[in-house]
């Protein structure tokens, strides 16, 4: 039978950079994001036989490399949960920029967790789902809730995402590079904590801001939300720019962004932006403006304008009948 199940990226406002344990994927902090309404991934799991390898076919082209090692790790944990040996076969389509900072690995682990957990006849809830995506990637724990959600600190039980209380807002993606980045978030984060002078001071300051935030989306407090968004990105830069040797993701265009973000709210329009472990920035902003903030940043990159997204939920699962988690995760 075949699974099929979509998920959308995640933005942080919050964000997660480091861990406290790489085997069980816990973040050192916890982090809050709003889901996006584009750039969905969608992907199929197909239980093939017991002997051999999964495999695993992306945007069409058949991967064999590191990719493909992490997807069977992941499909390592779904087999034991589901006390299963049986191989698959995964099909993915993912419309984010892959590799570029825009989250891909996020709407990618959820997509895959949905499917699989479906495909190896597992009844997860959602909570379940979010701890599972967690174990791919860590931003993907929070693509599975929709909307703007918290990932909660702790161990592994208490380690998952759930949508919370926020007001309506928009975000506005300005890519200025989708190729792949030159270091990956994971060998960053690692780098980041070994020798980032800053890397103490980002976790305690970060953990104040999660609460923060999540009274500011609590109150609807759309310029609280806004300005704690820029200043914890800006912060997560400035740590990882403290790695020896440095990492620096924001180049001079992506700058200019930030300070066109920074003219405009002097103007009135109030936005605010953001970025994760690549060039491209993401600028936040009310849902009556987002046309506004889109069209003052045509040229700065390719502009999209995104709503706040669904949860991740399975399309259709051939050959098992309805699963009722799908309900429960598309809340
Ligand atoms: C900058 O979730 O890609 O986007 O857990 O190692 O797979 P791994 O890292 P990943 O890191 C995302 C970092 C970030 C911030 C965020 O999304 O919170």
């Amino acid at each position: 039978m075949t699974s099929t199940a979509v998920a959308h990226p995640n933005i942080a406002l919050v964000k997660y950079w480091g861990k406290a344990d790489a085997d069980l994927a816990l973040p050192a902090t916890g982090s809050v994001s709003m889901g996006l309404d584009v750039f969905p991934t969608t992907t199929s799991v197909t239980l093939t036989g017991q002997q051999g390898h999964d495999a695993f076919t992306l945007n069409g082209r058949v991967v064999d490399d590191g990719a493909l090692v992490r997807v069977e790790r992941f499909l390592d944990l779904v087999r034991e949960l589901a006390g299963s040996d049986a191989r698959a076969e995964v099909v993915s389509d993912n419309t984010v920029p892959t590799g570029a900072g825009l989250a891909s690995s996020a709407s990618g682990f959820a997509a895959l967790a949905v499917a699989a957990a479906d495909a190896y006849g597992l009844d997860l809830s959602a909570r379940d789902l979010s701890r599972l995506a967690r174990r791919g990637s860590g931003s993907a724990t929070r693509s599975i809730p929709g909307g703007v959600s918290v990932w909660h600190a702790g161990d592994d039980q208490a380690s998952f995402a759930e949508t919370v209380p926020a007001p309506p807002m928009a975000m506005v993606v300005v890519t200025i590079d989708d190729g792949p980045k030159e270091i990956g978030s994971r060998e960053a984060m690692r780098r980041t904590i070994a020798t980032s002078p800053f890397y103490p001071a980002w976790v305690t300051s970060t953990t104040v801001t999660v609460d923060d935030m999540l009274a500011a989306c609590a109150a609807g407090d759309f310029t609280r939300i806004g300005e704690l968004t820029e200043s914890n990105a800006l912060r997560m830069h400035a740590t990882i720019e403290g790695a020896f040797p440095p990492i620096r993701y924001l180049n001079s265009r992506s700058v200019a962004v930030f300070d066109a973000v920074a003219a405009m709210r002097a103007d009135g329009l109030e936005a605010y932006a953001t970025a994760d472990a690549g060039p491209n920035v993401v600028v936040l902003c009310r849902p009556e403006d987002r046309a506004r903030v889109a069209s003052a940043l045509d040229g700065y990159g390719a502009v999209i304008e995104s709503g706040t997204g669904p949860a991740a939920h399975l399309l259709r699962s051939e050959g098992s009948g309805e699963n009722p988690e799908a309900e429960e995760s598309t809340r």
